[in-house]
C-alpha cells in the first residue's frame, strides 16, 4: 500500500466536513500490479480516476451527492492513486472546487490534469472556447478553481474535428507558450487523429494523447500504436463505454460475464485488464461516482489475462481502425 507521506495532513483534509473516519479507508488493492508509466516528467500509476462523473447528470452541477463525491477522491488518493483526469468545464468548475475541497494541499506525486477549449453555457451546453486566447483563459481558470500554480498536463481537447493545419498550430502554440511560463509540466492532445500527432510532435514535446478507445470502440487503434512508438501515454477515455442512460455494449456484454466468471472478476474489471494489457503505455481514467465501483475498478490492476481471454476478446470486439 502507499506511503501517503503525512497521513494526517490527508486525514485532516479528508475528514474535515461531514464525512467519517472511514473514508481514509484505503480500498485493498494491489496497484503496483499494474505498473506505472511517464506522463511527461511525472511518473504515475496506470490506475487512475477521471473526475468527470462527479460533476452531476450531463456533467452539469450539482452533484448528485456531494459527499460521496468527495469520499470517493479520498479514497482514490488513499488507495494510491496518483493520476485524476479533470476538466474547469465539469460542472463547470463543481469538479475542480471538489478536488481542491477533498485534497488541497495535494500530495506532492499527484498528477492532475485538465484539458481546455470548452465551455459551458447556462444551460450545460457544451461550446467551443478554443481559440488560443481563450485557452490560456481556459488554463489560468484551471488553476484558480485547482488552487495551483501549475498543472501536471493540460489537454487540448479539439471540438471541431478540423484537420491539422494554421488554426491547430495556432492553438499548439498557446499551450506551448503556457508551458514555457511554467503554468503547465506537459502538453496533451485530446480528440485528435494520427495526423494532428504528427504535426504537433514537429513543433512540441506531447506527452499524453487523450481519445475515446475500450472495447466496444478501437477506432484510435492506430494513433495507440504511434503512441506506442514514441513513448507518449496514451489515456483512453471513456474505458468503460460510459453507460449513460443506453445499453452498454462492455457492461451488458455476456462475452466479458462468462470470462469474468472464469477469471473471478467483473465485466468491467475485464475491460480494464484489457486495456491494461494491451500496451504499457496506456494509463487508464475510470469515472465513477461511487465508492464501490472505485473499489471494483482498482482492484483490475491485479487481473490477469491469458492467452485464452485475450483470443476470445479479439474475437468478440475485433479492431477496427478509423478509415
Ligand atoms: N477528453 C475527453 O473528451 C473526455 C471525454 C469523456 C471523458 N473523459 C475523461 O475520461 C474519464 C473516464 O470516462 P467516463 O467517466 O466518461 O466513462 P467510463 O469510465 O467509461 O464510464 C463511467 C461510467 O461507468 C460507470 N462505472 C464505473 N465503474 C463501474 C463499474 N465497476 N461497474 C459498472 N459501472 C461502472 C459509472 O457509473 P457510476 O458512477 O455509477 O460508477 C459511469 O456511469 C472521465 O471521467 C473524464 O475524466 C475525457
Amino acid at each position: 500500500m502507499r506511503d501517503l507521506g503525512n497521513p494526517l495532513e490527508l486525514a485532516a483534509r479528508c475528514g474535515s466536513t461531514k464525512r467519517s473516519g472511514s473514508d481514509l479507508t484505503a480500498i485493498d488493492s494491489d496497484l503496483d500490479a499494474a505498473g506505472s508509466f511517464q506522463l511527461g516528467s511525472w511518473r504515475v500509476n496506470r490506475l487512475g480516476y477521471g473526475a468527470m462523473q462527479l460533476a452531476g447528470d450531463n456533467v452539469f452541477g450539482p452533484p448528485r451527492d456531494r459527499n460521496e463525491a468527495i469520499r470517493v477522491l479520498c479514497a482514490a488518493v488513499s488507495s494510491g492513486i496518483n493520476h485524476i483526469d479533470t476538466a474547469h468545464y465539469y460542472g463547470p468548475g463543481v469538479v475542480n472546487e471538489l478536488i481542491y475541497e477533498a485534497l488541497y494541499p495535494y500530495p506532492s506525486d499527484l498528477a492532475i490534469v485538465s484539458k481546455v477549449a470548452a465551455r459551458r453555457d447556462e444551460a450545460g451546453a457544451v461550446l467551443p472556447y478554443d481559440e488560443p486566447d481563450q485557452l490560456r483563459a481556459g488554463i489560468e481558470e484551471n488553476l484558480v478553481t485547482l488552487g495551483l500554480d501549475r498543472l501536471a498536463a493540460v489537454n487540448l481537447r479539439l471540438m471541431d474535428g478540423s484537420t491539422p493545419g494554421r488554426r491547430f498550430d495556432a492553438q499548439l502554440a498557446a499551450l506551448v507558450k503556457a508551458r514555457d511560463e511554467g503554468l503547465i509540466d506537459g502538453i496533451g492532445l485530446s480528440n485528435i487523429s494520427k495526423r494532428h500527432l504528427l504535426r504537433a510532435v514537429d513543433e512540441s514535446e506531447i506527452v499524453c494523447v487523450q481519445n475515446l478507445f475500450n472495447l466496444a470502440d478501437q477506432r484510435s487503434i492506430e494513433l495507440l500504436n504511434e503512441c506506442i512508438s514514441r513513448d507518449i501515454a496514451f489515456v483512453p477515455f471513456c474505458p468503460l463505454g460510459w453507460p449513460r442512460e443506453r445499453q452498454n455494449a462492455i457492461l451488458t456484454s455476456p462475452i466479458l460475464s462468462h470470462l469474468g466468471e472464469r477469471l473471478g472478476a467483473t465485466p468491467a474489471q475485464i475491460a480494464l485488464a484489457w486495456l491494461l494489457d494491451l500496451a504499457p503505455n496506456i494509463l487508464l481514467i475510470p469515472g465513477t461516482r461511487t465508492r464501490r465501483h472505485l473499489a471494483e475498478n482498482i482492484q483490475s490492476a491485479a487481473i490477469r489475462l491469458d492467452d485464452e481471454a485475450r483470443a476470445e476478446l479479439a474475437r468478440a470486439f475485433p479492431t477496427t481502425p478509423a478509415s
